[in-house]
């Protein structure tokens, strides 16, 4: 069993996992710069959990996570995140809020042959033009926020950050860009929606 250890928290890996990488890095960093002690958190797709465990780990938040995969679900167990097994938000009773709701996508764009086998495809896989999860994600998020709240959500240049901006005002967020890292092949960037007086 491999693990890593980031600002104090201790992940545990798994092959069948999405590893942690820049992008998870990034919106961990982001999330520990906007969460507050006390609010209440979730984090859509935990992965190996690398994200909440180490925002967990640096700010005394209530956090709760959700994954489709049942492999990376109990991951993300195995390094202290409290996850429910689900699809998005749909786990959860109408009238359930987050103050802060994170998600890094799967946000590359993927044709039918670059799709990889079992339950690792949902970490990758964003549909043809990269935006499947990211669209549905910005659609359902508003219903579980309290007023004010905010989301995090990590994009790549690949799957077209203005697009996503656009998307995201449409559906009532005031929009900001929080931090960008530049890899070989794209630009990861932090968008942080806060939906509020001035949304919808
Ligand atoms: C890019 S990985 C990020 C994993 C982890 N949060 C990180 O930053 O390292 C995306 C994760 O979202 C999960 N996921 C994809 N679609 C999902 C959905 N509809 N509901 C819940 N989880 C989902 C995937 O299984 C995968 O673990």
């Amino acid at each position: 069993m491999v693990t890593i250890t980031h600002r104090n928290a201790n992940i545990t890996l798994d092959e069948q996992v999405y590893d942690p990488a820049e992008d998870s890095y990034l919106l961990a960093d982001v999330a520990i710069d906007n969460a507050k002690e006390g609010m209440k958190v979730l984090e859509v797709g935990a992965g190996t959990g690398f994200v909440s465990a180490v925002l967990q780990e640096n700010v005394d938040v209530e956090l709760i996570a959700t994954e489709i995969s049942p492999i990376a679900a109990a991951c993300a167990r195995s390094s202290g995140v409290e996850v429910i097994r689900a699809d998005m938000f749909n786990c959860f009773k109408p009238g359930t809020m987050f103050d802060l709701i994170l998600f890094n996508p799967p946000y590359l764009p993927t044709s039918e042959d670059e799709k990889v086998p079992g339950w690792l495809n949902y970490a990758f896989d964003g549909g043809p033009d990269g935006r499947d999860a990211v669209n549905r994600f910005i659609e359902e998020v508003p219903e579980y926020l309290t007023g004010n709240g905010v989301v995090l959500i990590l994009i790549s240049s690949l799957t077209g950050i203005g697009q996503v901006k656009e998307r995201m005002e449409t559906c009532g967020f005031e929009v900001e860009t929080c931090n960008s890292d530049s890899c070989f092949f794209e630009e990861l960037t932090v968008l942080k929606g806060i939906f509020g007086p001035s949304g919808i």
